[in-house]
């Protein structure tokens, strides 16, 4: 299946029939204009000047000259300083718009690029006996919208949450249960309970140098499989995945596997053979590392003095499974940009382990920058620490109080104030470059008439509402194509972008370029909305005006869906 007409490869079809340029290199210098009046495309005629030793001024009038105009695919051709503007044809694009929204409804946008190549993407992966925090927001409510993405453009895309679940302080942690474990009930509030335990066994520690040996000897038959180690790690387990599973079920996230770091224990030795025969291992101080100093990294530690194994070990052991089990295409790692250094050293170490050279090219750290919060706002009494769950619940009553100070016999408020509020935060956080730090202020993003979900949301909101009064259903034989080239051309052509604003954003691991398109077309359809009228008197005109509002809340609900956002029917 060809995606909709490809109007940058028929424009370079046509230039290359009057010049000696390959229509794949001329595709590569056609671009997009930022103002739409230079046209929907346009060429750079300065980037042929070298190899046709002509100025960009005569090469551009030359190839204007030269083809046939209009054509079945050009509309008009307009040269400015040396820039060749093409004006696609319009009615065209329009028909070519209406067939495949009408074919494609629901899956408006999707393609099979993807070809169902395997997209492994690592993403959440929380500490278990560790507050969930704010940072594993971002890289939950990344990784799904990558996930939906890739899917999308038909790749298979596997969700994997990294659960960190195993190193030295699960020793920590059992000495400390040993202990004191009688004095706290893990049913209720685990993970403060589980962070007490630490820090008291911790202390400990410090005071006295038998007990960390105690809880290294612990770490080691952990690492054993002991019966009674591995039961209490089992249930540190089991209760921090029970807190975890409620912050997901509010969210809606689902991965198709926890393997977690403990799943690695029996894929290292492997990793450490692997490295041993391929001489990376070193000995420095008692622990076996990788040298990197040729690379400029501090070394990557394999094997600790203590002799146990490290984080970055079992990434490396994860990396070597995943290539084996997914014959990956990509794998993504969606982790704060903390952990760049992190990444950077186990791509590199990840070179000797005599893989494939397309897996070590599929390895792809995406980073994200850190949660700011408008301080004094949302931390607790004791502190900044603020509780994801306390936080999404927080989104939830705040948004419910706005929708009914609006409306008030709003039927079926409790489900509108979840989508409402969860969508508030994940479009908050899907709204710029991830990289870029988040700020979190509860007005800004449940803002109704600023750039957020709950303005996506009222807006699709009200091409419903509009539809189901008038019954509306797509027929592209109803639609007067010259009306919408009259009133809905801006729109028309946003709409029209939508697969390939997805392949960017895929191409960048970047669903902020999704989250700013659905602004532009929300926008775009407000001042339509305010410009035109739709329910009008001439049958042909309003069903041309209710299909534009189909077209718009289809891109609305899917391109939100693909970020993770649920949309309500009223609000
Ligand atoms: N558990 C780690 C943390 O919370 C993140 C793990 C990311 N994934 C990975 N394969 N290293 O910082």
């Amino acid at each position: 299946m060809k995606y909709m007409i490809d109007f940058k490869e028929k424009i370079a079809e046509e230039i290359n029939k009057v010049l000696e340029i390959s229509k794949e290199e001329l595709e590569t210098y056609i671009e997009i204009p930022k103002d739409t009046k230079m046209g929907d495309y346009a060429l750079p005629c300065f980037k042929l000047a070298k190899q046709m030793k002509k100025s960009p001024v005569m090469i551009a009038e030359e190839i204007k000259s030269k083809i046939e105009m209009p054509n079945e695919y050009i509309s008009k051709i307009e040269t400015v300083n040396g820039f060749l503007n093409i004006f696609v044809n319009n009615e065209l694009l329009i028909q070519d718009l209406l067939k495949q929204m009408e074919e494609q409804k629901e899956k408006y946008g999707s393609s099979n690029k993807g070809n169902g190549k395997n997209i492994v993407i690592d993403y959440s992966s929380p500490n278990i006996a560790k507050p969930f925090h704010i940072g594993h927001l971002r890289t939950t409510i990344i990784g799904r919208a990558l996930y939906n993405m890739y899917k999308f453009l038909g790749y298979n895309s596997i969700g994997i949450n990294h659960l960190g679940d195993w190193g030295t302080q699960f020793g920590k942690l059992i000495e400390g249960y040993k202990r004191f474990g009688n004095e706290y009930d893990l049913e209720e509030n685990p993970i403060d309970k589980l962070t007490e335990i630490y820090v008291r066994i911790n202390e400990l520690c410090k005071e006295d140098e038998s007990v960390l040996e105690d809880c290294r000897n612990n770490f080691k038959k952990l690492e054993d499989g002991e019966e009674y180690c591995t039961k209490i790690w089992q249930k540190f387990k089991d209760v921090s995945l029970k807190e975890f599973q409620r912050i997901y079920d509010i969210l809606n996230i689902h991965f198709d596997y926890n393997t977690g770091e403990s799943f690695y224990t029996d894929k290292m030795p492997e990793v450490i053979e692997i490295l041993r025969k391929n001489n990376k291992l070193v000995e420095s101080q008692g622990a076996e590392i990788v040298d990197l100093e040729y690379a400029k990294m501090p070394p990557l530690m394999v094997i600790k003095s203590n002799g146990s194994t490290s984080y970055a070990t079992r990434d490396l052991a994860a990396i070597l499974y995943r290539a084996r089990t997914f014959d990956f295409e990509k794998c993504i790692y969606v982790v704060a940009y903390e952990q760049n250094l992190h990444f950077k050293q186990v791509f590199e170490v990840a070179k000797y382990l005599d893989l494939d050279e397309k897996y070590l090219k599929g390895l792809i750290h995406v980073p994200f920058g850190m949660v700011r919060l408008r301080t004094g706002k949302m931390s607790t009494r004791e502190g900044t620490l603020i509780k994801l769950e306390d936080l999404l619940n927080e989104a939830i009553s705040r948004a419910k109080t706005i929708i009914e100070e609006k409306n008030e016999n709003l039927e079926g408020k409790d489900d509108i104030a979840k989508k409402v509020g969860i969508g508030a935060v994940i479009f908050n956080d899907l709204s710029n470059n991830i990289i870029k730090d988040e700020v979190f202020d509860w007005d800004i993003m449940l803002n109704f008439q600023g750039e957020t979900g709950p303005y996506i949301q009222y807006m699709y909101v009200r091409t419903k509402s509009i539809l189901d009064k008038e019954n509306y259903i797509m027929h592209k034989e109803d639609v007067d194509i010259k009306e919408l080239e009259e009133h809905g051309l801006e729109l028309v052509k946003q709409i029209y972008m939508f697969n390939s604003v997805i392949e960017q954003a895929v191409e960048k691991n970047e669903p902020s370029i999704i989250s700013r398109y659905l602004i532009e077309i929300a926008k775009l359809y407000s001042s339509f909305y305010n410009d035109n009228k739709i329910i009008v008197e001439d049958e042909k005109i309003k069903k041309s005006r209710l299909c534009l509002t189909y077209m718009v809340g289809n891109v609305l609900k899917i391109g939100a869906g693909l970020l993770g956002m649920e949309m309500p029917d009223r609000m």
